[in-house]
């Protein structure tokens, strides 16, 4: 079990990670709250409900009120949040309830929303079980949903009180959902911690036949790098940008192929790919370096093909517009555990990296 203090201006609060988290729920809340409020709503989705809910349910003296959120993207909605905050109003939540984010990504951004705004925001404590929520989205703060027009559109940074990431709920993740999610922490060692970064080359068997200690060791890892970035930049006014790493190209992979093909992480790891040719191009990671980390990203593959051109691909980062200043940010690896950000990647320099990208994707998913 292991404990990172998140500490930035907004908030300060724990992120407990660990085995057999869910069946000591009780107390960990009532430390993070105080005594637990008469109304305590659980938004899940019926899938997580079924896998999980019974090990989280004797926690509770009274069953609290569990609200579903279906599972998908295409619900992460303002539609959703009205039928849920209704729901919340109907069954007595009041200032004084506490709401507990339990599932994905999408339930943990969900539900901080909804924790931010009923009533100008109540307490919430954060339960994810996926691997990319437990090691990223669940800390820091940023909350939100979709819009038509984009992803992420609407949102607010909202701490919760507590997280509690159960690597027990991962056991019955679907292995690319889990691989995936990795990537995020291949991001993490790349852009802030070598010896993580040697840890995920020298344990990925472990890491990839789910050892709790080796999950343990990567998740509360990938944590701590969060949580310092966050702890200096709390509002992406600088530093926290380093966390985009990959993301550029990534969010312009998953737009192009309409956020199906792909999950997050897998884009991110083609994204970082792309990064890493810049990276090379301009000598801020050495040959030796780039063959190491293209390594290090493959062996937590396989990643799905790229059914796509590069104008395709440059059009969906804006890189074929001549202005890129200001606009596309880029995250660079310098060497192997730092980052910076620049605003100076040329559409040529882009142009390059897209093409290098997609030949090795068309190489290595052949
Ligand atoms: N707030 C942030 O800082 C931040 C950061 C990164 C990503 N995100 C958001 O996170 C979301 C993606 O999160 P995700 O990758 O967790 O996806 P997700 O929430 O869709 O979960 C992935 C799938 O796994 C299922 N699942 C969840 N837990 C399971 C378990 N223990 N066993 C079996 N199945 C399980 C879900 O039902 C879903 O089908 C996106 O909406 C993204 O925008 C937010
Ligand atoms: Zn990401």
């Amino acid at each position: 079990m292991q404990t990172i203090r998140v500490d930035t201006p907004s908030a300060k609060y724990d992120v407990v990670t660990g085995a057999g988290l869910l069946r000591s729920l009780r107390p960990r809340i009532e430390q993070a709250v105080g005594r637990l409020p008469r109304r305590v709503f659980v938004l899940t989705s019926a899938p997580i409900w079924a896998l999980w809910g019974h090990c989280m349910q004797p926690s509770f003296a009274e069953p609290p009120v569990v609200l579903l959120l279906e599972p998908g993207e295409r619900y992460k909605t303002l539609a959703s949040v009205e039928r849920l905050l209704r729901q919340m109003a109907a069954a007595g939540a009041d200032r004084g309830s506490l709401l507990i984010a339990f599932g994905g990504g999408i339930v943990g951004d969900l539900g901080g929303f909804l924790a931010a705004v009923f009533m100008r925001g109540i307490a919430y404590v954060q339960v994810p079980t996926t691997f990319l929520s437990q090691v990223d989205s669940s800390v820091g703060g940023k909350v939100g949903v979709n819009l038509p027009e984009g992803k992420n559109l609407v949102g607010a940074f909202h701490h919760p009180r507590a997280v509690f990431a159960d690597i027990d709920t991962l056991s019955t993740l679907p292995d690319r959902e889990l691989r995936a999610g990795l990537m995020e922490s291949v991001k993490a060692g790349i852009i802030r911690d070598r010896s993580l970064v040697r840890y995920m080359e020298q344990h990925s068997a472990e890491i990839l036949a789910r050892n709790s200690r080796a999950l343990e060791k990567v998740i509360a890892a990938s944590i701590r790098m969060k949580a310092a970035v966050v702890h200096k930049d709390e509002r992406e006014g600088g530093l926290r940008m380093i966390l985009n790493f990959g993301h550029t190209v990534g969010h312009a992979l998953e737009q192009a192929t309409a956020y199906k093909a792909l999950l997050h992480g897998e884009a991110v790891a083609w994204g970082m790919i792309a990064a890493l040719h810049i990276a090379r191009a301009r000598r801020s990671v050495n040959a030796a370096q780039l063959q190491r980390l293209e390594r290090l990203i493959h062996l937590y593959g396989p990643l799905p093909a790229l059914k796509l051109r590069a104008p395709r691909v440059m059009a969906a980062t804006g890189g074929d517009k001549k202005n890129l200043g200001g606009v596309r940010r880029f995250v660079l690896p310098v060497g192997i555990g730092d980052a910076c950000v620049v605003e100076d990647v040329t559409p040529a320099e882009l142009d390059a990296a897209v093409r290098f990208m997609l030949a090795q994707a068309a190489e290595k998913t052949a």
